[in-house]
């Protein structure tokens, strides 16, 4: 999959933007504040119909400016489509479009596939359980659209839920309003731990082998889902749904006193283990910067497998961050075959790439193309 062409109409500090993009490899170097992150952020906001930085879309729109556009052409299974998705200020409305034609969210996001790897990324190793099931949460949510679907209607029935212990208490004990609940939250709640036990899986064996070249064979890397439901590995939805629903039951009583759901997959947690050690108690800084880095490899390894192309990577401030060896392993493992955006504000250590890219020089919003030939 290749972006073509960027466009950019009152995009964040953006007044107008079409640029041609390098089917290879793309480097945009800049001081700060200057644009870089807001084109990758362009550029995930058409693949996604969201920004990675912020909820309120508002933010996106050119100061003093009523709406904001961003689009892409992009190819993919050897066909030209022309994506677009516009935010109008006042109705606060967000439309996509394919071809010039309106399109709903469902049948717009899945054209365009981007892996974002930014500094942020960080905090997925050493940071809280739901920093970690977002995580996992969005790679699922890009790979199968249904998945999204259950998330918001699981969390729906988890919020009635919690209502419903916080406003009768111990009163609805084996009540049948409570029951229908359980039964609701078990199956929708199953359906999430199968399907992150699933990919969270491949994802973990990919990222394994990423992780022993990247270290030399010196470190193992291990993922787990962590889930007090279920034990075994990949157990069928239909066991997870009933020991779910068990376990919803035998708890009620400890749930009425504290008021809340205590089980399901949004207490699940993600465990990464280096050497049979817990990464989050003790990875180190550059041990964490590798784990993640061969989270993003197997993340592109992932999508290529399940959507049959290559996704766009995105690498914002991380490369001047990495050393020799793991510079050399992102470059072996995309080189000619991942189209790839990366911004910093020194082009320093981009020559490591042998197939020349284009490196366009940002400014106040503008993106210049730095001609090597002059
Ligand atoms: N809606 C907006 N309208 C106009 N300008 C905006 C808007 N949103 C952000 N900006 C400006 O965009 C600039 C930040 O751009 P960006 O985050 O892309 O910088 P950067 O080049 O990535 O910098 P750094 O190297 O520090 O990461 C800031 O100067 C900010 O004021
Ligand atoms: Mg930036």
């Amino acid at each position: 999959m290749r972006v073509e062409t960027l466009f950019l109409r009152n995009f964040r500090n953006y007044h107008y933007l079409e640029l041609d993009l390098d089917p290879n490899l793309n480097i945009f170097v800049g001081a700060n504040a200057q644009g870089k992150t807001n084109l990758l952020e362009s550029l995930f906001f058409v693949a996604t119909g969201r920004s990675f930085r912020t909820k309120s879309e508002e933010e996106l729109v050119l100061w003093g400016k009523e709406s904001c556009a961003a689009g892409a052409r992009i190819l993919h299974n050897r066909q030209s489509e022309k994506l677009y998705v516009t935010y109008q200020l006042e109705q606060r409305k967000k439309q996509y479009f394919s071809n010039g034609l309106e399109v709903k969210k469902s049948a717009f996001s899945g054209r365009l596939h981007v892996v974002l790897f930014t500094p942020e990324d960080l905090t997925v190793v050493k940071g809280s359980p739901q920093t970690r099931r977002k995580y996992l949460d969005e790679i699922i949510c890009r790979i199968s659209p249904l998945y999204a679907y259950s998330l918001s209607r699981y969390q729906h029935i988890l919020r009635q839920r919690n209502q419903l212990l916080k406003t009768y208490r111990e009163k609805i004990i084996a009540s049948a309003e409570l029951a229908s609940w359980n039964i609701q939250l078990a199956r929708e709640g199953a359906k999430l731990i199968a399907k992150r036990q699933f990919v969270l899986h491949r994802l973990g064996l990919l990222a394994r082998l990423s992780h022993r070249k990247l270290t030399g064979r010196e470190e193992s890397l291990a993922v787990n889902y962590q889930t007090n439901i279920a034990k075994e590995i990949l157990p069928k939805t239909d066991m997870i749904e009933q020991a779910l629903l068990q376990a919803l039951r035998e708890n009620e009583k400890k749930e009425c006193r504290v008021g809340q759901t205590l089980i399901g997959p949004h207490r699940d947690d993600i465990n990464f283990t280096l050497n049979n050690k817990n990464a989050r108690l003790y990875a180190s800084q550059g041990q964490q910067r590798t784990l993640i880095l061969a989270l993003k490899m197997a993340e592109i390894e992932l999508i290529k497998s399940e959507c049959g192309e290559f996704p766009i990577l995105l690498l914002d401030d991380v490369f001047s961050e990495l050393d020799e060896r793991r510079r050399h392993f992102v470059i072996e493992n995309i080189e000619g075959k991942v189209q790839t955006l990366i911004t910093g504000t020194t082009a320093e250590g981009m020559n490591a790439f042998k197939k020349a890219g284009k490196i366009f020089m940002v400014q106040r919003g503008e993106v210049k193309y730095i001609d090597p030939h002059r």
